[in-house]
C-alpha cells in the first residue's frame, strides 16, 4: 500500500510524519509518497525524505496515489471529492469545529483515524497525541511566562541583595500543567497547583508542586479520567481560593479544560487587578474559551499591568519536536493496523481502533465521536 504525506497549510509549521518516522512507515512494508514541501516549517526539506526512502510528488499526485494520507490537520481546503472511498486519513479532527467536513468524509465513505480520539487507556500510551503536545505547550508556556516576566524565576542571592523565587500558579495538572509545574521548578520558581482531580495530588508533590485542594469537587470514574463540570458552589469557592493564590502570585499557567466543553472560568476580571503589576498570566485554555476572563485566543494582552497570552499554538511553533513527537506517536497507531507485509487492515473490533475511528464505511463509528456530536 500507499502512504502519503500531506503538506499543512496556514501557520500550521508541523508535518505529521519527519523523515525518520517516514522510513518506520517504510520499514512496515508500505510505500511513502511525501507532498513537496511538507516538511519545509519543520526544517525537513525533500531531499532527507528522499534519503529515507520515500518519493515526493504533488499534492494532487500524493491525494489520487495514496491508499492511507498522514496530515496534522484535516485537509478541509481540498474539495472532498479529490479523496477515493475507502482512503485511510490520519489527522487530528477536532469533531465538533469540523463537524461539516467529518459529515461529508462519512458520505464519501472515507475511513478518518482522529488522532486526538486515541482512547486514554494505558496500551495507547504511546500513540497519544494529546500528551505529546499538551508536553509542548506546558513547557514553551514556562518559558514564554519567564521571558515575559520583570522578574528572575530562581531565588538570587548577590552582592546586590536578595532577589526573592517567583510564584508560579499552576490551573489544572494534566499533562500541560504537570508539565509546567516540572520546568517551573527547574527554573527555580515556587509551585502551587490547583485541580478538581484529587488523583494528581501526589504527582504534583513528586514534582515540587504545592497541590491546593478545594473541597467538594465533583469527580466522574465515568469521565476517563477526565474532569467534570462543577457545581457553582464549588467553582464560586475555587474562584475566592484562586483569587487569594492569584494575588500573591508572579506568574498563571491556566491549562484547565473539559473535553468537548467551554474551559472553566478560574480566573475573573476582579482577579487581575488584584495581581501585581508586570505579573504574567499564559492561557493555554483560550481556544477553549480561556481560564482567564480576560483571554482572547490567539492575542496577548496588558490589563491592569498584567500580560495576558491566549496560546493554544505552541505545538505548531515547537515545530521539530512536536512533529517528532507526533510521528512517533502515528507509527505507533499504524503499527497495530499493520499486517508487516505492506497492508493496513484496521482491525474495527480493537478498542483503539474502534475508538480512533471517527468515521468508516458510511458510518460514525468512533463512540466518543456519536457522543461529541450527540449522534
Ligand atoms: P485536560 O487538558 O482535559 O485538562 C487539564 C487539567 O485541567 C486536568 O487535569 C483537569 O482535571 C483540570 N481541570 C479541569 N477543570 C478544572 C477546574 N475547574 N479547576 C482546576 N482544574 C481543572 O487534561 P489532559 O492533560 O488531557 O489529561 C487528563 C487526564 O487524562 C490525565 O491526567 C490522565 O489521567 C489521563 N490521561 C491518560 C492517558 C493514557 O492513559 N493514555 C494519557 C494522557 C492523559
Amino acid at each position: 500500500m500507499i502512504a502519503g504525506i500531506l503538506r499543512e497549510s496556514g501557520d500550521e509549521k508541523r508535518v505529521a510524519l519527519l523523515p525518520a518516522e517516514a522510513a518506520a512507515v517504510i520499514k512496515l512494508g508500505l510505500k511513502v509518497v511525501v507532498e513537496e514541501g511538507a516538511g519545509t516549517g519543520a526544517f525537513a526539506s525533500d531531499e532527507l525524505y528522499r534519503t529515507a526512502g520515500a518519493s515526493t510528488a504533488t499534492r494532487r499526485e500524493v491525494v489520487s496515489g495514496a491508499d492511507v494520507l498522514f496530515t496534522v490537520n484535516p485537509p478541509l481546503e481540498d474539495d472532498i471529492s479529490l479523496y477515493r472511498e475507502g482512503q485511510l486519513i490520519f489527522t487530528v479532527l477536532d469533531p465538533v469545529a469540523n463537524r461539516d467536513w467529518l459529515e461529508k468524509a462519512r458520505q464519501r465513505k472515507l475511513t478518518v483515524m482522529a488522532l486526538d480520539l486515541v482512547p486514554r487507556i494505558t496500551r495507547a500510551q504511546s500513540m497519544d497525541i494529546l500528551s505529546s503536545m499538551a508536553t509542548v505547550s506546558g513547557y514553551k508556556a514556562v518559558l514564554e511566562a519567564a521571558s515575559l516576566l520583570p522578574r528572575f524565576f530562581p531565588m538570587f542571592m548577590s552582592a546586590a541583595g536578595t532577589i526573592k523565587p517567583a510564584r508560579v500558579l499552576i490551573l489544572g495538572a494534566g499533562v500541560a500543567g504537570l508539565q509546567a509545574i516540572a520546568v517551573a521548578r527547574k527554573l527555580g520558581a515556587v509551585v502551587e497547583v490547583f485541580d478538581v482531580r484529587s488523583a494528581v495530588r501526589d504527582e504534583v508533590k513528586s514534582l515540587g508542586g504545592k497541590f491546593i485542594e478545594v473541597e467538594g469537587a465533583r469527580e466522574d470514574a465515568a469521565a476517563g479520567g477526565y474532569a467534570v463540570e462543577q457545581t457553582e458552589d464549588f467553582r464560586k469557592r475555587q474562584q475566592e481560593l484562586i483569587q487569594e493564590r492569584a494575588a500573591a502570585a508572579d506568574v498563571i499557567i491556566a491549562t484547565a479544560q473539559i473535553p468537548g466543553k467551554k474551559a472553566p472560568v478560574l480566573v475573573l476580571k476582579d482577579t487581575v487587578t488584584r495581581m501585581k503589576p508586570g505579573s504574567v498570566i499564559i492561557d493555554l485554555a483560550a481556544s477553549s474559551g480561556g481560564n482567564c476572563e480576560l483571554t482572547e485566543n490567539g492575542k496577548t494582552i496588558v490589563a491592569g499591568g498584567v500580560t495576558i497570552a491566549g496560546r493554544s499554538e505552541y505545538p505548531a511553533a515547537m515545530s521539530s519536536d512536536a512533529s517528532k513527537m507526533f510521528g512517533n506517536n502515528v507509527v505507533n497507531l499504524l503499527r497495530i493496523m499493520t499486517d508487516g507485509k505492506g497492508n493496513v487492515n484496521p482491525d474495527f473490533t480493537d478498542e483503539i481502533v474502534a475508538g480512533t475511528a471517527a468515521v468508516h464505511g458510511g458510518e460514525y463509528l468512533s463512540p466518543r465521536v456519536k457522543q461529541l456530536l450527540d449522534i
